[in-house]
Parts: structure tokens; C-alpha cells; sequence
């Protein structure tokens, strides 16, 4: 961890000063709330209640206090930050140093916000592929910035990683369909799993994953029809779909996109919640309780 980070401690302390009234301390109305830390265990829940989850991306402490605030089920440090965070023009680029920072800084958030919902954060490219010694010595260090759970993209090979990383205890979130890390070799930010043989491989590597104890995945741009089958072949893993069309366990967005402010073309698939609210925090509770009641994603607008 490097030194520059305050330590997340409980009781909305840091080590390194006394935060006893905190200017940024936490949204009005958040302490002392009384929402059950969001856990693994919840989410298996979730999905076997057909309760939607929520997830959303963050990477600083205030937007994390304030998507937890709203409600949002899972909080996702994802290595999109080396687009929307850092200026870059794909994740490649994303170091291992650069996602416990930033990782750190939403835990923190969390901690002082009072905040319940689970960390979840990406390993990026380059700090898993080796091996699964340098994929747990990775994971370990996201664990220990203050993550719940990591993700990893892909599938085939990465089913053996997965399997290392769930024995050992660290929750995993797998991600099929586009995977940016590897948009290169997938051609470009086009849908995948059209053809058959493309659609039959995501399935049977989804179900590898499912075995293997991941316990989310993310589905990212394949055809809502696909995401739903996989989806109801898991035996036990919550998919979560951007992209995906709404017959997944449930939707992640990154915050960037849902409040407007993708400087580029936005995706066919995001939602400016945003436009329709009077602030941040309603355009967060807005976006939860749409994917709560399944009215977000519209398979007709924000599918294929
Ligand atoms: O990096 C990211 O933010 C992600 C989500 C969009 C799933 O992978």
C-alpha cells in the first residue's frame, strides 16, 4: 500500500488524522444507517430471490459515499478509470499501483460514509496473466487496499486461475463476452457471441467459470438472448450484465456514462439517469431503482 494513502479503519477514522467532523465526511442522512453490509452470501441470495442487484463503477471516495447512499448494491473500482480517471484511450495501460489507489480511495470512502456495499475491483492487464502466483500476489494486494472480491476477463484459461484464487479465499467476478483489456484481439468495441460457435463458446466458458466458484460475472455486449441463457444455465454465479439486455441477476454501469459525461459516442447500451434528475445523488437512486424493478436496461432500446 503506498505510504501517501491513509489506512480505511472502522468507526470513520483514519490513521493519519482525526476526521471527528469531516467537511466530506459522508451524504446527509447516512450516519448511523442501518443497511446490512452487502456480502457474497447476500449476493447468492439476490439472485436465487430474483432480486436485481446493482452495481455501479466508482474510483474516489465521495462518488462511492454517494452511490452506496443510493443503494447500489456493489461498488466496482473497474480499470475503466484509465479512460474516464486518467485520459487513456483503452485499460491496457492501467497499472496494478494505479488500481489499489484508487481502490483505496473509494474504501475509504466507504468507511467513512458508514457504507455497506461490496468493493469489487479489477485486476488489470498485466498483473494476472503470467501466473496464478502473480494473479494471487495481485489479488492479495486489491484484498488488502480494501477490495471483497477481484475480477479478471476472459475465459478458457483463466478458469484455472479463478479455481487457485476461490480456494485460497479471495471472491471472484469473472468477465465474458467484450473484454477490453482485449478489445484488440476481439476486433473493436463490437458485439460478441453472434455466431453460433462465438455464442456456444461463451456458454461453455460461463459454465467453466460457474464451476470453477466465480461468484459474479460480467457479461459485457453480447445479444440479451445469449446473457439470458447463460444466465439461467449458472448454478450458482450472479451475471451482470452491460450490454447484456435485462434477463441477467443484474446490470453494472459505468458512472461516467449513467450521469452524461462520456465525452465520446455513448454506448447504445447506457442511460443518462442524470437528465431526468435534480442531482448526482437522485440520478444514483434513480439508476438503482430501475434495475430493481427491471424497467433498466429496455431490451428494445438497449440491447441486441
Ligand atoms: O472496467 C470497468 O468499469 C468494467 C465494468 C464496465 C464492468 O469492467
Amino acid at each position: 500500500m503506498p505510504d501517501h494513502m491513509p489506512r480505511p479503519t472502522l468507526g470513520g477514522q483514519t490513521d493519519s488524522a482525526n476526521h471527528a467532523t469531516p467537511p466530506y465526511g459522508q451524504p446527509q442522512g447516512a450516519a448511523g444507517r442501518k443497511r446490512k453490509p452487502v456480502t457474497t452470501w447476500q449476493i447468492a441470495d439476490m439472485r436465487a430471490n430474483g432480486e436485481k442487484i446493482a452495481v455501479l463503477t466508482a474510483y474516489d471516495a465521495t462518488f462511492a459515499a454517494a452511490a452506496d447512499f443510493a443503494g447500489v448494491d456493489c461498488i466496482m473500482v473497474g480499470d475503466s478509470l484509465g479512460m474516464v480517471c486518467q485520459g487513456r484511450s483503452s485499460t491496457v495501460g492501467v497499472s496494478l499501483e494505479s488500481m489499489l489507489y484508487h481502490t483505496q480511495c473509494v474504501a475509504q470512502g466507504l468507511v467513512r460514509a458508514e457504507g455497506s456495499a461490496l468493493l469489487i475491483a479489477d485486476l488489470p492487464f498485466g498483473s494476472y496473466q503470467h501466473s496464478r502466483d502473480q494473479a494471487i500476489g495481485s489479488a492479495i494486494q486489491l484484498m488488502q487496499a480494501g477490495a471483497q472480491m477481484v475480477k479478471l476477463e476472459g475465459g478458457g484459461w483463466t478458469t484455472d486461475v479463478v479455481a487457485f484464487l476461490v480456494e485460497r479465499g479471495i471472491p471472484v467476478c469473472g468477465h465474458l463476452g467484450l473484454t477490453p483489456q482485449t478489445v484488440s484481439a476481439q476486433g473493436g468495441y463490437r458485439v460478441q457471441g453472434r455466431e453460433e460457435a462465438a455464442a456456444e463458446r461463451i456458454r461453455t466458458e460461463a459454465a467453466a467459470l460457474d464451476a470453477a466458484g466465480a461468484a459474479m460475472m460480467v457479461l459485457e455486449m453480447i445479444p440479451a438472448r445469449l446473457a439470458a441463457t447463460i444466465s439461467g444455465e449458472m448454478k450458482s454465479c450472479a451475471t451482470i450484465g452491460i450490454g447484456a439486455g435485462n434477463g441477467t441477476a443484474g446490470q453494472v454501469l459505468v458512472m461516467h456514462d449513467m450521469l452524461g459525461l462520456n465525452l465520446g459516442r455513448m454506448a447504445k447500451f447506457v442511460r443518462n439517469f442524470l437528465r431526468d434528475a435534480d442531482d448526482v445523488h437522485a440520478a444514483f437512486a434513480a439508476y438503482v431503482a430501475a434495475v430493481k424493478d427491471g424497467s433498466f436496461p429496455d431490451n428494445r432500446q438497449h440491447a441486441w
